[in-house]
């Protein structure tokens, strides 16, 4: 057996076991085996019954629709995404609960109604109208964690159109690929964020975008900042959003009916190419994925108070800050700025102040808060929480105790969540009224949902084995293709095992049938959570001239999960000096984003590569991580490796 497989043994053999605790249990929507045997028996029957919690100006009578690869759930239906997650709040008992909780890196508070929000979204989708939009046209959204954010998306909802959300950390590069992808001809940004007291420039960066992008034909900047310096705005081109809400009518909106097959968004995640994909979501098998675990696993009621750390700008700030949690009228708290600003209690601040019930967030930042010590939280009240959840990467057992511990007291179930951009909600995830928690694992498939471990040839492999972690049938809130590309979509997540859904993740299933993610299997990298397409590092690298060819890895970092190391060789008389190193680590950050500054850059004479020319990037993990090196018969020039290695050793 591999070394990795007796530390996997070992690690279950240790595994402790939680029950649901009973106050939990005797409280909690989904409180009986009985849903996971419903599903089981009849999938089609009990997401129909779950897409019957949403509101439809037409009802659904075809449930699914399935020709490998492409699923049509709930087909014959109409209903409007905006009315789901605002206007059918804003009539009873919920008219004037608060919806959205917003809170500023910089201090101010905002309480937004499920009928203030209302109010908003039906005039920001008036200003859309009156600057051209209209159903199915596509609009990129270029913002901070700010109430408009969620105005804007809701407003492309109502009318109909496609919204393309790009998180603020992006460069104007990255922005710029993600518009012409999209063909967007309006843009929604701001002057500019605070992140850590420091102004980041929104529009500036969309300015050097928007000279990339010749078809875009409107800016609307929200004014966030003020006064940011150098800001100019283009004549007949940008147009300020309060002055544009201001001369739109207060009338209500009415919401434009939408097929459920209807483009909802469509969202840019990393591959395993140089270009980001444009994930395409539905209206109504979304929302449904959306709605229905928000119920069964983050077990929300209305008195909840729910907070979730994720940015917009990635799925799960789509799926559970604005769409999940909307749709079933909770209270959400939205903070815009970083963990520690001012101090390094934001969050149990925040907690504290509003009472936060669940609270939901990645395995980074709790490995961040273990580093700065349990005296941060346990000097706020905590005991609101009931519910805590994790999502992004695989949670180490230590990280999970301590969250366990030190934030939940003992007392608060942990939903470990596994998910992509691709699947939109939760896949696989403790239901936390039923389900028995480990430590490090995400437990099992939620209700609905079917998911397997496989090996190479497509075989399951049975309790104890690893392998590549597929879902054998379709689901609502699956990705219905790639923006443009079909073929890619069906390449990249159906080719390899026919009729099933290839998620590009290695996992493993114990006795117990409950699932241990490892990781990406691909030329992804997780960094803190966030998806990084080694190609698109790499691509960012030989873009300088002194670069002949580079090769990007993730490697082990105790905070972040995973760290990029860069193996660069340069063109002949090029010195690999650390200013260089410093220079290209400044233009991955400006070619993509901050989170794609690599790690580490090593220079090398030569890449070890295969007889037939391929990098060999398991065994630069190997040099990276400090392992001895795996199998190397295979390399053209095996002295390549063993060069680099001692050459990465020395340099330590
Ligand atoms: O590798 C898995 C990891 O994050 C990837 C999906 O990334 P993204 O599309 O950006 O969505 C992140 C938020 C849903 C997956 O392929 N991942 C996500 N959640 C977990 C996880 N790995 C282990 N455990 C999780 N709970």
């Amino acid at each position: 057996m591999s070394s990795e497989g007796e530390k996997f043994d070992t690690l279950l053999h240790e595994t402790r076991r939680f029950s649901p605790p009973r106050a939990f249990r005797e409280q909690a929507t989904a409180s009986s085996q009985e849903i996971y045997h419903k599903a089981a028996a009849n999938p089609e029957e009990f997401w129909a019954e779950q897409a019957r919690c949403l509101q439809w100006s037409n009802p659904f009578t075809k449930v699914l629709d399935w020709e490998p690869p492409h699923a049509r759930w709930f087909y014959d239906g109409e209903l409007n995404a905006a009315t789901n997650t605002v206007d059918r709040h804003r009539q009873g008992a919920t008219k004037n609960k608060a919806a959205i909780i917003w809170e500023a890196e910089t201090g101010e508070r905002t309480v937004l109604t499920y009928d203030m929000l209302g109010r908003e979204v039906d005039r920001a989708a008036h200003m859309l109208t009156s600057l051209g939009v209209g159903a199915g046209d596509r609009v990129t959204i270029y913002l901070p964690m700010v109430p408009e954010l969620v105005i804007a998306m809701l407003a492309c909802a109502k009318i109909g159109a496609i919204h393309s959300i790009v998180f603020g950390g992006f460069s104007a590069k990255a922005l710029a690929e993600r518009i012409n992808d999209a063909d967007a001809h309006v843009v929604i940004t701001a002057d500019a964020g605070f992140r850590r007291g420091k102004v980041v420039p929104l529009k500036a960066n969309t300015d050097q975008a928007l000279t990339q992008c010749p078809r875009v034909k409107q800016v609307v900047v929200v004014e966030r900042v003020g006064q940011v310096e150098g800001l100019t705005m283009h004549q007949g081109r940008d147009v300020w959003w309060h002055e544009m809400m201001d001369q739109a009518p207060a009338t209500p909106f009415a919401a434009v009916p939408r097929n459920a097959e209807d483009v909802l968004f469509t969202l840019y995640t990393s591959g395993t190419t140089g270009k980001p994909k444009g994930i395409v979501h539905s209206t109504a098998g979304y929302l449904t994925g959306a709605n229905t675990s928000c119920r069964l696993v983050f077990d929300l009621k209305p008195d909840d108070i729910y907070f979730c750390t994720a940015d917009i700008g990635w799925i799960t700030g789509h799926t559970y800050v604005v769409y999940g949690p909307l749709s079933c009228g909770a209270t959400v708290v939205i903070y815009e700025g970083a963990p520690d600003w001012p101090e390094r209690d934001r969050y149990w601040e925040i907690i504290e102040r509003y009472g936060v019930t669940v609270f939901y967030t990645a395995p980074t930042s709790i490995r961040t808060f273990m580093k700065w010590g349990p005296e941060l939280p346990s000097s706020h009240r905590l005991d609101s929480l009931r519910l805590l959840g994790t999502v992004g990467e695989p949670i180490n057992p230590e990280a999970w105790m301590w969250y366990y511990q030190v934030i939940g007291q003992s007392r608060c179930p942990i939903v470990d969540t596994w998910w992509q951009t691709e699947t939109g909600a939760a896949m696989i995830s403790p239901l936390p009224g039923l389900t028995e928690l480990k430590p490090g694992s995400a437990a099992v498939p939620v209700p609905g949902i079917f998911t397997d471990v496989v090996d190479a040839k497509g075989e399951p492999v049975g309790p104890g084995g690893g392998g590549y972690l597929v879902v054998t049938r379709p689901w609502p809130s699956m990705l219905r293709t790639i923006w443009g590309d079909d073929p890619r979509y069906r390449e990249t997540y159906w080719d390899r095992f026919p009729g099933v859904y290839f998620t590009g993740d290695g996992a493993r299933v114990d006795e117990d049938g409950y699932y241990w993610i490892l990781g990406r299997v691909d030329d992804v990298i997780n960094v803190s959570g966030h998806r990084i397409g080694t190609m698109e590092v790499e691509s960012a690298l030989v873009d300088d001239r002194r670069v002949a060819e580079s090769a990007v890895i993730g490697r082990h970092h105790d905070v972040k999960g995973q760290a990029i190391s860069a193996f660069v060789t340069l063109k002949e008389g090029v010195q690999g000096t650390s200013e260089l190193a410093q220079d290209l680590k400044v233009h991955v950050a400006e070619t993509i984003g901050a989170m794609a500054r690599p790690e580490e850059i090593f220079f090398t004479a030569e890449l070890p590569k295969t007889r037939s020319g391929k990098i060999m990037r398991r065994l630069l993990r190997d040099v990276a991580e400090g392992r001895a090196l795996g199998d190397t018969s295979t390399l053209a020039d095996p002295a390549v490796i063993e060069s680099l290695k001692q050459q990465y050793e020395g340099q330590d």
